[in-house]
This record gives C-alpha cells, structure tokens and sequence, in this order.
C-alpha cells in the first residue's frame, strides 16, 4: 500500500517512467548510466586493493564419489515464458542493448568519468525497433532452464538424468545477459577460464563449438571478463583433460567485479541474480567465481552461504579439473534490481526476496507489525496505555556525503522530530556489518534519503514500512530503480519530489538556466550533462515548511 501523499504519489511517478519509455531513445540511454552513476558516485574511494583471499573448496573430498543430487522439489509445473510475459520488462529491457559498450576499467574507478560515452548518440528509430525487439521473450530462452527440465516441464516426471543428452545451450538472446547451462559431463577449469563439455561418445560431433560468455547479469561491461565455454568435437573428447575432483552438486560461474560496489549494484547486478538463478537448488549449488572480492564475500556471506551450501571457488586461480553433473555460467537477471516472478523456477517475486533476506539475516519473522505499530499493539494488550510517553515511529535519515547531499540536515531532523518521529542518522559505508546494520534497519517504521544507493537497504524494512525518497531536481528515475521495488515488496512508497527551489542548482544558476526552467532540455541534450548537473552537481536544502506537511501525513499512515 502506497501512502497517498498529494504531490508526491508514485503514481506520477509511473506515468513518468512511461512517459520516459515512449521517449525510447532517452530511457534507453538514461537507464543504464544513471545506474552507473548510482556507482560511480559512491564506489570510488572504496575501490579496495585488498589480495583476495582464496576460499579452497573442500568439496572435493567431501563428494570424492559421484552421486546424483536430487532435484529442487517440485513445483507445479510451469509453462516456458511466452510472449505474453513480458511487457512490463520493456523499459528495463530498452536500458541494455546489446549495442551498448561501456569504456575502460579506468572509468569504471574514476568518479568523474562516464562510463560510456559513446553511446549518447544512438538514437532514431532503428534503435526503438531493436529494443522492441529485444524486449520479446525468446519462446525457447532456457530461462527456467534446468531447474524447470528438472522439474519435469518437458516431459519426464521429475526424475533427473544429469548426463542426458543436450549439447551445452548457450543462450545469447537476452539483451541483459548471456548464460550456458551444460548437463552431463561438465568440466570447469579456472586457472584457463574455460567450461568444457564432453558429449557421450554416440553424440560427438566431429566439430566442437566455443561461445564467450560475461559471465554476470550485465553482459555488455568491458569489465566483465569472458569465460569460454566448448563443446569437445569427437576428437578432443578423447583427450579432454581428466577430472581432478569430482563433484555431486551443480555449480554455477559467475563474476564478482563489473559495477559491484555499492549495494544497488550488488543486489540488483549479483545478488538478485545470483537468486533467481540459484535459490531453487536450496542451497545445493557451488559456486565458482570469477573476479572474486572479498569484501563482497565477507559483506554478503549471510546471503552467500544460504544460496550455497558449499565453499566459494575463487575460480581464476583454480588449477584443479572439476567435474560436474551440470554447469551454468551466467546469471539470469530480469529488469534492474527486479525479479519477473514468471521468469522464476518458483514464481519468486521481489516481495520473496525480501522476506527471504529478513528470513537469512534473522529479522523477526513478517506476521510482526511495524517497529511502530508493533508496540502500539504491544500496549494495548498489555493494557498500559496510560498516557504516558509514548513510542514514537523511528526515522533513519540517510546523511549522504559527496553529491546529492542534504545541506540542512539539522533542520530536517528538527522538523522529524516535530512531526513526531525519532530521528537516527545514519551515514553506512560500504564496510558497515550488515549483521547489525540489518537490525537498525528493522527498527525503524521509514527509511529516508535522497535517490541513491543507501536507499537498497529497503530489504532490511518491515512489510508496512516506508521508504521515503527525496528525488532530486531533474531526477527522473525515482520509480525504476527503488519506488516499483518498494511497493512489490510490500512497502510504503514515498516520494518527496524537490522543487527547484529546494536544489542547491537554483542558488547557483538561478531561476533562468534551462536546467531549471527546463530540466527536460538538458536531458535531451545527453546523459553527459545530465548527470554532471542533476546528478553530481546537486545538493538539497529541503524545505521544512512544505516537507512538514507531507510528513504529518506519513505519520497518519503508520499508526
Ligand atoms: C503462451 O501461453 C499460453 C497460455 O499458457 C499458451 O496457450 C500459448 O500456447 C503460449 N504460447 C506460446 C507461443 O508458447
Ligand atoms: C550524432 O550523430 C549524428 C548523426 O550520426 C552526427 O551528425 C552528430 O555529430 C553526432 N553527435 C555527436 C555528439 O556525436
Ligand atoms: C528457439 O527455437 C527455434 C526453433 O525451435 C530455433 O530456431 C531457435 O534457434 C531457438 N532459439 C534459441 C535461442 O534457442
Ligand atoms: C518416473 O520415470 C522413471 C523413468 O522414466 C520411472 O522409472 C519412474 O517410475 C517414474 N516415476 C513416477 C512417479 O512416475
Ligand atoms: C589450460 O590451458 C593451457 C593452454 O591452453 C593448457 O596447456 C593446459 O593444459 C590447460 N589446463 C588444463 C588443466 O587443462
Ligand atoms: C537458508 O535459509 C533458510 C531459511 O530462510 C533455511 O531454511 C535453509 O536451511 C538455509 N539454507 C542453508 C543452505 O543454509
Ligand atoms: C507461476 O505463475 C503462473 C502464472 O501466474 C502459474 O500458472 C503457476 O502455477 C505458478 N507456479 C507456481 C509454482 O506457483
Ligand atoms: C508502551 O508502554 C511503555 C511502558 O509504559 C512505554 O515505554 C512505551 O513508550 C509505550 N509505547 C507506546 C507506543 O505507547
Ligand atoms: C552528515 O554528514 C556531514 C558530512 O558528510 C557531517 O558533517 C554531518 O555532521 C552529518 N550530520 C549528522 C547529523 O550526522
Ligand atoms: C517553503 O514552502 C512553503 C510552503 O510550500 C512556502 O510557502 C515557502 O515560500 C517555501 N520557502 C522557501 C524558502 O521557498
């Protein structure tokens, strides 16, 4: 449930994201590099040089024998995607052409540098076309690939025959990302970033066949180094490199690097994926990453140790030949920090990850109310609602640093509080402990801050809970990439949309610049400026007066 908030409803902010997708041209370049500054501007100086630390896999002795691993239960069999599925993927699907090509790695680590400038120009309408028609489910996309042949959509009941036929499918086709899945004899060899597969003797052909493949869920960053991926030819069968461990459980490669950095990122290029891609097997799974980070490893352990039961490869320096009854290489993704439910072995929606992250990071469970609601509830049973203080919903306030930052934090919080909130300020890094961070997060009944990265923690918030977000000037993209998320998941989306009065770009250009009198002039001139003015170049001095108005009604809705 949206809070009905006048001039800040989301439903505005839908009929922008569309009135954006009709401009194809914009929301397709818009898309993908507002995402890239969402990392841009907060990942730089934490770019970390620490050594990797190498995660050994003891797999090995303990699956010396091969065993099959029985398949995720078995849900109700579902239908391959069609092409009913998918309209509303359309505009997410338009950001991630395959045309695009970011720049360098340099970019990538240096604040101020676009990652990818030579795709500003791509516009007209043969562009438009192609993303219509990227946007088209492929019939035939193994989306639910294995885990549905394994739960007996085509045609066997639900026995698994890991070595049955099937060449490795590679399947290039969606304009996010690229993905293998290979059945049978599976063998991964990291120190050569090389997936074989080795047909049964009566399949060999007498010419193999190579694809490359990024293997993380953007498929079109330089960053992301290929991982190749042959089927043997009859004569490079007989010779195929031996096994040195063999395994019982899937594996699945995939990248670590590319934009992961900070947390929208990490959830929505990895996390997220690496969910859709693998929560099925129920944590029966290996993975082998390539580009490992540790601090990834060591942030996210509580979700990466759910997802797999078994030690984390660090792939690139793995020597050894390992086995498998069956490889993925790739990561599924959907839309942008999204999940299609109807793309999902187990129809699992953003409002199921939500609840899972609470479930693995031992949130109380989701029948509790809100924090706020919650004690209200608590008193009235007890029936020691005798007037005195009273618990007050809590606020954390997101105090970014660097661009896009409130300059009048102390007055903000002063009108939270007279609007009858407790107020915490919060500054998290990239290194905060989730495991405590997460707890913080669950205390409180609304999680405010500007568009940015920070507002990701929104998994952490109670069904109920509101997340709050202050949309800078000329920022258009507040839907997309957090407030669509928010109300699938069952949380309350606000938005508080500045006036220009309230950025700091008013004060500086004052009220004649076209960036003020005409944010859409400027976008039509390009992401380049676009993003040094609204998105770098922006603070906001929040305007207590008219904010006030809109957190009374907040208030209302949580009680
Ligand atoms: C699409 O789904 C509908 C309903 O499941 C089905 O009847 C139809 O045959 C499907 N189309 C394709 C092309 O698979
Ligand atoms: C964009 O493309 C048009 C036509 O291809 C070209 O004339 C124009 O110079 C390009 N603009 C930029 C900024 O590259
Ligand atoms: C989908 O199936 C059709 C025919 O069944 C085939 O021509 C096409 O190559 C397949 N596409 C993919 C991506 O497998
Ligand atoms: C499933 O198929 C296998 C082999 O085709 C057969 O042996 C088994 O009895 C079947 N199981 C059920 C429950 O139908
Ligand atoms: C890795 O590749 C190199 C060069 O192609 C090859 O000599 C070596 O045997 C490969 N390693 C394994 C384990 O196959
Ligand atoms: C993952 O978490 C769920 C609870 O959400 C738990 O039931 C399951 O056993 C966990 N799996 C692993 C592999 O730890
Ligand atoms: C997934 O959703 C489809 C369509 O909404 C439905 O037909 C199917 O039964 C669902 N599958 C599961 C496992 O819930
Ligand atoms: C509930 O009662 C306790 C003890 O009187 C008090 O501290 C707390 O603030 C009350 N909470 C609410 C929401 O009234
Ligand atoms: C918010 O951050 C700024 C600088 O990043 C800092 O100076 C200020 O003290 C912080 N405010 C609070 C209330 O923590
Ligand atoms: C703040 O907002 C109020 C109410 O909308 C308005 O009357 C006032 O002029 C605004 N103050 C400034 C400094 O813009």
């Amino acid at each position: 449930m949206a809070a009905d908030l006048p001039s800040s409803s989301s439903s505005s902010g839908v009929a922008r994201a569309l009135a954006h997708h009709h401009q194809a041209v914009l929301g397709f370049l818009l898309g993908l590099f507002v995402s890239l500054v969402l990392y841009t501007t907060v990942s730089g100086q934490f770019r970390s040089t620490s050594t990797i630390v190498v995660l050994q896999s003891t797999q090995a002795e303990r699956t010396g024998q091969i065993s099959m691993t029985s398949p995720p239960p078995v849900s109700s069999a579902s239908s391959p995607p069609n092409n009913s599925t998918q309209v509303h993927d359309h505009i997410e699907n338009g950001q991630t052409g395959e045309v695009i090509k970011t720049t360098g790695k340099e970019d990538l680590e240096d604040k101020n540098v676009a990652h990818a400038t030579d795709v500003n120009n791509k516009t007209g309408n043969a562009q438009a076309d192609k993303i219509d028609q990227l946007g088209q489910p492929a019939n035939n996309a193994s989306d639910k690939g294995y885990l549905i042949r394994q739960d007996g959509a085509d045609g066997n009941n639900g026995s698994v025959k890991h070595g049955a036929p099937g060449k490795p499918i590679c399947d290039l086709s969606d304009p996010r990302y690229d993905i293998c899945e290979i059945s049978g004899d599976a063998r991964a060899i990291g120190v050569n970033r090389t997936v074989l597969y080795v047909p049964p003797a009566e399949e060999r052909d007498t010419d193999g066949q190579e694809w490359a493949i990024k293997d993380q869920s953007r498929k079109q960053l330089v960053d992301i180094i290929e991982v190749n991926v042959k089927t043997l030819s009859a004569a490079q069968s007989l010779v195929a490199p031996e096994c040195t461990s063999r395994h019982a459980v899937p594996a699945v490669v995939f990248a670590m690097n590319g934009l992961t950095s900070n947390p929208w990122h990490d959830f929505g290029d990895v996390l997220i994926p690496l969910f859709i891609t693998t929560r099925a097997y129920d944590g029966e799974v290996q993975f082998l990453v390539t580009e490992i980070q540790s601090w990834f490893v060591d942030k996210y352990r509580l979700i990466l140790t759910n997802l797999s039961r078994y030690d984390i490869v660090d792939f690139n320096k793995d020597a050894g030949v390992r086995c498998y009854p069956h490889i993925t290489v790739g990561l599924r993704s959907h839309r942008d920090l999204g999940i299609d439910p109807a793309r999902t072995p187990r129809n699992y929606t953003m409002l199921d990850f939500r609840l899972y992250i609470r479930d693995i990071f031992s949130l109380p469970p989701d029948s509790q109310g809100t924090p706020y609601k919650e004690a209200n509830k608590k008193n009235e049973t007890d029936g020691i609602d005798d007037g005195t203080e009273k618990q007050k919903p809590r606020l954390m306030l997101i105090n970014r640093s660097g661009n896009r930052k409130f300059v009048n934090v102390p007055e903000i919080s002063a009108a939270v509080q007279a609007a009858g909130f407790e107020v915490l300020v919060e500054e998290p890094s990239r290194d905060v402990r989730l495991e405590e961070f997460s707890r913080v997060v669950d205390s409180c009944d609304v999680l405010m801050g500007a568009h940015g990265a920070a507002l990701t923690s929104f998994f952490f918030l109670r069904t109920g809970a509101a997340m709050l977000q202050v949309v800078p000037w000329g920022v258009d993209t507040a839907m997309r990439y957090f407030g669509v998320q928010a109300k699938e998941m069952m949380l309350q989306d606000v938005e508080y949309n500045i006036a220009a009065e309230e950025s700091t770009l008013y004060e500086k250009y004052g009220k004649d610049h076209p960036m003020i009198s005409d944010p859409e002039s400027i976008h039509k001139q390009g992401w380049e400026l676009t993003r040094q003015y609204f998105w770098l170049e922006q603070d906001i001095r929040i305007n207590t007066t008219k904010f006030a108005s809109m957190l009374h009604q907040l208030f209302q809705t949580l009680a």
